[in-house]
């Protein structure tokens, strides 16, 4: 149910992105570039159901700490756990490719992201006064220590 993505899912990721107001937009280049052959320091994932992509999540290595770029869920299959199975499936991943830490931010107001991380036991790290925009709002930052 849950696999590496590839550059056949990208309109899939887009549409997914298009229809999650909160997730970060990315261009269709954006998300193909995540596969292009010499991008080592990612990881993508979708989760499926009954062969329908449901969600992805993207991240990428800084060192050896890993950003949680984007997650996002089709709207008729939030909260139904889809984004805690492809979540922990992340943190699994990073932690075998020796990654000592997983940050991440995140809107104010999107309290279902930020239940869904906490829920993963990262901890707020911090807050960044009007750092999105459309609408403006304030990120807050996540992080897991793995050590
Ligand atoms: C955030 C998102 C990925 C969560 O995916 P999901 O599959 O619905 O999450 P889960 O069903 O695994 O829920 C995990 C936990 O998050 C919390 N949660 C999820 N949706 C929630 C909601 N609408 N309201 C409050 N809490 C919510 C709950 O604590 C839930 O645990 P519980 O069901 O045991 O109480 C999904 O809502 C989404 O795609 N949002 C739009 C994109 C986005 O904002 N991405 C984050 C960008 S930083």
């Amino acid at each position: 149910m849950i696999r590496p993505a590839t550059l056949e899912d990208v309109p899939a990721l887009v549409a997914l992105d298009k229809h999650a107001v909160t997730a970060a937009h990315w261009s269709t280049e954006q998300y193909r570039a995540v596969f292009s052959p010499n991008e080592i320091s990612r990881i993508a994932l979708v989760i499926e159901d009954r062969g329908t992509i449901q969600g992805f999540l993207v991240a990428r290595s800084v060192a050896l700490e890993w950003e949680l770029e984007n997650i996002a869920i089709a709207g008729p299959a939030r909260r139904r756990g889809l984004g805690t199975r492809l979540l922990g499936e992340f943190l699994k991943a990073a932690r075998s490719r020796g990654a000592t830490a997983v940050f991440l931010e995140v809107r104010e107001s999107n309290s279902a992201a930020r239940r869904l991380y906490e829920k993963w036991a990262f901890a707020e790290s911090g807050r960044r006064a009007n750092y999105y925009l459309n609408p403006a709002e304030a990120a807050i930052t996540y992080r897991l220590d793995f050590s």
